[in-house]
């Protein structure tokens, strides 16, 4: 059986028009949403909707939480145990330093007995499968993040994730994969790998080496086809299985138009702006002229600007629509 691909929890990315984007490239096993803060779910924030949004397959759509305080944790978890959803997963990975103090994120892997007992107080909450992304710590320490994952198991996490640096590394030095094998091997639940997947040849490796499932992240912005092309590129490897249909070219600016669309259909026009900003700072990186395109997107207010930008630089450079032959084997961008 294939190892699941799965897509990585962004805050202001991992929502439902992304998801709906992917899908339209042949999805992935699960999506996870971006982080939910759990005091503005129970609270009833006035953009919660868009957050709980789990479209266009709920029932591969894991919800991911946030906060600080487990009694709020607690309730949003019971909240969302009534969803339609694959999971319900709690973020101890989280190193921006807004959410680092208000002792949320990876603040919670500085003190295993605080972690065991949020675990303690929201397993009883939900049925749904419960899961913790998270990094090393505080430090790069086999011996602690093995105890740390293992007080969390005892007290009924169903899986973990692991994003192999350290609280302080945030995205500097590259991810430690060994940590992953590490992991696994001393815990009875499966382990899936996050960090740095370069391509779908790498996707591919990292699923063939010692992990459970692979989250991908920021290369699912730059290449939202990726899973798709995995798993193309994984048949085509086995001679025995139907061999999907020729390569495929991928139009960058259809994809680009096709997400501002989404945008605007699931997503509050509060967020169109910083949502698409976020999107295209990744997606632009396919552009021979992205850092030119960025700054443009940057200066525009509305959706319809964007647009016309996008218009025009393909315009211009018609040769830069199509990415030619992504299906087949390292043919993915640098
Ligand atoms: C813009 C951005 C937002 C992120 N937001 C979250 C989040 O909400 N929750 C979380 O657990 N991790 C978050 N992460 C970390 C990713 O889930 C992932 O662990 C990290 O990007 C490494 O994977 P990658 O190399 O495939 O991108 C975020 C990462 C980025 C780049």
């Amino acid at each position: 059986m294939s190892v699941p691909f799965l897509l990585a929890p962004m805050a202001e990315l991992s929502h439902r028009a992304l998801r709906e984007l992917i899908e339209g490239f042949g999805g992935c096993d699960e999506y996870f949403t971006e982080m939910i803060s759990a005091g503005a779910l129970i609270g009833g924030g006035p953009f919660e909707a868009y957050y709980i949004d789990a479209g266009p397959c709920p029932s591969r759509v894991v919800y991911q939480l946030a906060g600080a305080d487990a009694g709020q944790i607690a309730a949003a978890a019971a909240l969302l145990d009534r969803r339609d959803c694959a999971g319900i997963d709690l973020n101890m990975g989280c190193a921006a330093p807004a959410i680092v103090r208000l002792g949320a994120g990876v603040r919670w892997m500085a003190d295993p007995d605080k972690a065991a007992a949020l675990i303690a107080q929201v397993r009883p909450c939900t049925r749904k499968r419960l899961s913790v992304k998270l990094r090393l710590g505080m430090e790069a320490d086999p011996d602690y993040l093995v105890k740390f994952c293992r007080r969390l198991e005892d007290e009924g996490v169903d899986f973990i994730t692991l994003h192999p640096r350290t609280a302080r590394e945030k995205f500097r030095r590259t991810a430690r994969w060994d940590f992953v094998g590490v992991l696994r091997r001393n815990l009875h639940i499966p382990v899936a790998g996050n960090g740095d997947v370069a391509d779908a040849a790498d996707l591919l490796r990292r699923a063939a080496g010692d992990c459970d499932a692979v989250m991908v992240g920021r290369l699912a912005l730059r290449a939202p086809w990726i899973f798709a092309q995995a798993r193309t590129l994984e048949a085509q490897r086995m001679p025995a299985r139907e061999i999907p249909a020729e390569p495929t070219e991928i139009n960058l600016e259809e994809t680009a138009l096709r997400f501002l669309e989404l945008l605007a259909r699931y997503q509050p026009p509060e967020f169109h702006i910083s949502r698409a900003r976020r999107f295209f700072g990744y997606f632009c990186d396919n552009l021979i002229w992205g850092n030119y395109v960025k700054n443009l997107l940057g200066r525009e207010t509305a959706l319809a600007g964007m647009e016309r930008v996008l218009t025009a630089y393909f315009g211009e450079h018609p040769e830069e629509r199509l990415v030619s032959g992504v299906f087949a084997e390292n043919s993915a961008r640098p």
